[in-house]
Parts: structure tokens; C-alpha cells; sequence
């Protein structure tokens, strides 16, 4: 087995993790300080979410210079630092990779505005003259998916209004063009340049993105075009995969070519066994797997699940589909929760099946991604608007919340606010109300939900390794499945449900019956 076929990765979002300096941000150093507590929980690595150069409109996805480290998060040193520090614990690094765009700020965009309409400056980009008599309607009618129109007008050098950019998300996200040789060449540059200090994978940002088609033809749809990203917009499923699915710049056929050649690049580190996990949004789920095809990725997340209701049959129905669909790839599945773009799972299903979860997805095959927090049980995050940053929240003129309150530093200790995460004022207030959710505490409760994910991580690594393939014993109502030793059992009825066998570990208390909404593990001696 290759380390990440299995593994369970821990996503840390850097800024809202651990603050090691008092200015209420989290940062590299403050990771660094939080590892101890990482390999004590068990995982195998650890997702970083950016912390390069980045003027920071959507929380440093938006990236001004890949190859070096911001400084609210500290600089190289920390980053080789960290790197060396989680290997000494037997804990991988994967990096966050952000292909689709730049940052305004990244030297290429203002060498573009600097250069003229034509030059190869511009061909980076998408820079495109206007239609309409002084080209003041854009090139076409795209929304950004966080919002507004996807194309920004610039003013040229003379100061007259000129060429328009393109831009899915934020306007300070300009897209790259990657039918632009130069563009492919600066992303090998970045993934070499982390390689050569040491990081083991790649997660990869908007990996469906990348290729453009028919920039010059309207959408039917622009605002459903846009929408069907965002997972806090209520649409019906049906019409979001359908857009989806005919999304002139979301999984078209020409990514895979780009990956192909990534590929060639990770390979090339030999016995690293470097990985890269795509997040896409694609529809149907057949178009997923063409992403883990042998010559390409690794893994894709599996959003659907995360997404998916606490019901048996749509659970069962994800979960059996993925299972075929990668397997069929030869591939290995992912599994999540939460992270740092959606309501955060206990929220979302409430703390009871947030925890029935944890049991239902940690002992299926594949590797297993936990957001920070997530361990903690640790709910959605609420505050003022007056504190929102998200450029959803802007962009949507406040119609639209965002996501801010997934982002809400971790509690580490303490009574009060901001319970250890930080000596100063955090960047996003915590609430005064989460003294029971802060590490501290949860080490001390014996039934925490911390001490849930870390009994879970210990008997995953004994019991559940290996071995790819489960058997259903039941897929209605009470969902179970069988992976070597071990039985596991998701009550999603309104019923207590009666069981025999020695329980390995379970969500709740229980004695022979397993209460709606949780969990357990049987094992077979
Ligand atoms: C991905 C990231 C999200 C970001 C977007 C644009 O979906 O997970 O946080 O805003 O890409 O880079
Ligand atoms: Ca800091």
C-alpha cells in the first residue's frame, strides 16, 4: 500500500488554526506549535490550505506569488520548517496548488495592464476588447460563481477604458490561460520548487477549471451557470447537474491533458510516492473518475456524500456509486465532511449524526480528509456582518452569507474567548459560548468528540487497513457494511435498532440497541 490510499489528512486552514505571534491570525509557526496535538489525534498528514504571497480578497486563494510564503503565515523557513517537523512525526505534507487563477497582485497581471491589447502579456490571461460601439458590454455574459459579472473592464496606460479580463470567482482572481504554454511551464516551476522541499502532494484548487470554451457565445443560464458552485444557493439538484454538466468553462475534455503532464512531473520523484487530490464539481459522477484515470490524478474529493442528507438512501446510494465508479478506475476514494467552503457538518446534520458520520465514513477504504474543527465537533461559527469577509457576502450585495463561518479559528483552551487560539483579537470573533469545544476541555471529557476521532484513528490503523473492498449487509434505514474484522452499523431511523457483537468503539452510549442517529463498530474475532 502507497501511504495516501489510506491515510487520514487533516486539513489545517492555516489562518484560522493557531496563532503564534498575538495579531489574531493564525500562521505557520502556530501549525508548527499545534503538531504535537496533530500526531496525538493520529493522522497520517496534513493538508495545508494557501499561505503563499497573497493580498488575501478570498482567504489566499488568491495567490500573488506561489513560490513564496505570506507574511501574516511567517516565510520559507517556516514553511521548511513545518515540513521537516511533521516528517520527524511521521505526518505528509500536501500543499494547495491554485491553477484556475492569480491574484491582481501577482507580477504577471500588472505586467498585463502595463502591455498592450495583443502582447504576450495579455495572452496569459483572458484580456478580450468589449462588444458594443466603444466595447462597453463584456465579451460575453458568464456570472462569477461568487457573484456579479465574471469580466472586469481595465483602463489601458493611456487611462482610457480598454480591454476586458476574465474572472470566475473574485475580480482579484484573474483566470489563467492555459492553452498558453507559459502558464503550464510556471506551474511545473511551483510544483518543483515545493517538491524540492519536500512536500508529498498536491491538493489542487478548482482542478475541473483550467479550460475554456466558446468564450465568445452567451449562456441561456448565467445566473444558474454561477450558482450551481455554490453550495449555500438552495437550487434544485436536478437543474444544478444539468448545468453542471454543460458548463462551457468547468470539466471540459482538455484538462486531463494538462494533468497527464503533471502527472509525468510527480512521477518523476519516484519512491516519494507523491499524490494530488483534485477538488472538482463535476456532473455525472462518471466524469469524476476520468480525473483518477492511471496516467492522471490520484484522488478527487467526493462532495456528494459531504453533501448528501442524513438519509439511508442517498447515502448508501453515494457511497456504493463512488465505491464502483473508483474501483472500476482502479483508483482509491476520498471521504469528507467538512471544510473550509461549506457549513461545517455538525451544523449542517446536527452533532448527534455529525458524530454517527464520523464512525460511518473513517471505516471505509480510501483515504479520509477531517477539517479543523471537525474533530472537535465544532459547529458553524456566527457572527455580524459587520465581520464577514468572504467576497461571496460582497459580491452577492449580502444576499448570500458565505462562508466565514467555517472559518472561524479553532478554541484551544481557556473559559473565554478566544479561548488560546490567539493573545490578540482574532481576525474572526469565536463564540463566547465554546468553552466545551476547546481541546483542552475535549481531552479531559471522556466521551468528547475528540476522543471519538482519536479512539476511531487508533482502531482505523489497526483494524482498517488495507483490503479496498466492503460488504452491504443492509442498505435501508439502518445502513451496514462489512470490512475485514469489523462490522459497522449508521442508524439513520427514528427507531432504536437491536445488535449483537462485541463493540469495538460507538458514537454514543449503547447496550445491545443502537439509538437513531449513531454508530458503531463490531468486530469479528
Ligand atoms: C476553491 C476553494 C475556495 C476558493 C475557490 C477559488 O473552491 O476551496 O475556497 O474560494 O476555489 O479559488
Ligand atoms: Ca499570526
Amino acid at each position: 500500500m502507497v501511504w495516501w490510499q489510506n491515510a487520514a489528512i487533516y486539513q489545517v486552514y492555516p489562518r484560522s488554526f493557531r496563532d503564534s505571534n498575538g495579531d489574531g491570525e493564525g500562521d505557520l509557526n502556530g501549525v508548527i506549535a499545534g503538531l504535537d496535538y496533530l500526531e496525538s489525534l493520529g493522522i497520517d498528514a496534513i493538508w495545508l490550505s494557501p499561505f503563499y504571497k497573497t493580498p488575501n480578497k478570498d482567504g489566499g486563494y488568491d495567490v500573488s506569488n506561489p513560490r513564496d510564503v505570506d507574511p501574516r503565515f511567517g516565510n520559507l523557513a517556516d514553511a521548511e520548517n513545518l515540513i521537516r517537523e511533521s516528517h520527524r512525526r511521521n505526518i505528509k505534507i500536501i500543499v494547495d496548488i491554485v491553477p484556475n487563477h492569480f491574484s491582481t497582485e501577482h507580477s504577471w497581471f500588472q505586467e498585463a495592464l502595463n502591455a498592450p491589447s495583443q502582447s504576450q502579456e495579455r495572452a496569459r490571461f483572458h484580456f478580450y476588447d468589449g462588444r458594443g460601439e466603444s466595447g462597453e458590454i463584456p465579451p460575453n455574459n458568464w456570472n462569477s460563481i461568487f457573484g456579479g459579472p465574471a469580466w472586469t473592464r481595465i483602463k489601458e496606460s493611456n487611462g482610457e477604458a480598454g480591454q476586458w479580463y476574465l474572472h470566475l470567482f473574485d475580480s482579484s482572481q484573474p483566470d489563467l490561460n492555459w492553452d498558453n504554454t507559459e502558464v503550464m511551464e510556471d506551474f511545473k516551476k511551483t510544483l518543483r520548487f515545493w517538491l524540492q522541499r519536500g512536500v508529498d502532494g498536491f491538493r489542487i484548487d478548482v482542478a475541473h477549471g483550467l479550460v475554456i470554451e466558446d468564450i465568445h457565445k452567451d449562456h441561456a443560464d448565467p445566473e444558474g451557470l454561477s450558482a450551481a458552485l455554490r453550495l449555500d444557493v438552495l437550487m434544485d439538484p436536478a437543474k444544478r447537474n444539468e448545468l453542471l454538466a454543460s458548463n462551457p468553462f468547468f470539466d471540459r475534455d482538455g484538462v486531463h491533458e494538462i494533468y497527464r503532464k503533471w502527472r509525468k512531473l510527480f512521477d518523476s520523484y519516484g519512491d516519494r510516492d507523491i499524490m494530488a487530490v483534485a477538488e472538482i464539481w463535476v456532473q455525472p459522477p462518471t466524469r469524476a473518475t476520468l480525473y483518477v484515470r492511471a496516467d492522471e490524478l490520484h484522488q478527487f474529493f467526493n462532495f456528494d456524500v459531504m453533501n448528501s442528507p442524513f438519509e439511508s438512501k442517498d447515502l448508501y446510494e453515494n457511497i456504493s456509486n463512488t465505491l464502483k465508479l473508483v474501483q472500476a478506475e482502479n483508483a482509491w476514494p476520498t471521504w469528507c465532511l467538512s471544510n473550509h467552503d461549506c457549513e461545517r457538518v455538525a451544523s449542517r446534520i446536527g452533532s448527534d449524526a455529525a458524530r454517527a458520520m464520523a464512525l460511518f465514513v473513517l471505516a471505509l477504504p480510501g483515504s479520509t480528509y477531517i477539517y479543523n474543527g471537525q474533530e472537535l465537533g465544532l459547529p458553524t461559527g456566527e457572527m455580524a456582518d459587520s465581520d464577514r469577509q468572504d467576497p461571496i457576502y460582497f459580491r452577492t450585495k449580502g444576499d448570500e452569507k458565505g462562508r466565514d463561518g467555517a472559518r472561524v479559528p479553532m478554541p484551544w483552551s481557556g473559559e473565554s474567548s478566544p479561548f488560546g487560539f490567539t493573545s490578540g483579537k482574532p481576525w474572526l470573533p469565536l463564540q463566547s459560548t465554546w468553552r466545551e469545544y476547546t481541546v483542552e476541555n475535549e481531552l479531559k471529557e471522556s466521551d468528547s468528540s475528540l476522543n471519538l476521532y482519536r479512539k476511531a484513528l487508533r482502531i482505523r490503523k489497526e483494524y482498517l487497513k488495507g483490503a479496498g473492498e466492503i460488504t452491504w449487509l443492509s442498505t435501508e434505514g439502518v445502513l451496514s457494511y462489512q470490512r475485514g474484522k469489523v462490522t459497522v452499523i449508521l442508524n439513520t431511523t427514528y427507531t432504536s435498532f437491536p445488535f449483537s457483537g462485541e463493540v469495538l468503539l460507538s458514537s454514543h452510549k449503547i447496550q445491545n440497541t443502537l439509538p437513531p442517529k449513531s454508530a458503531v463498530w463490531l468486530i469479528k474475532n
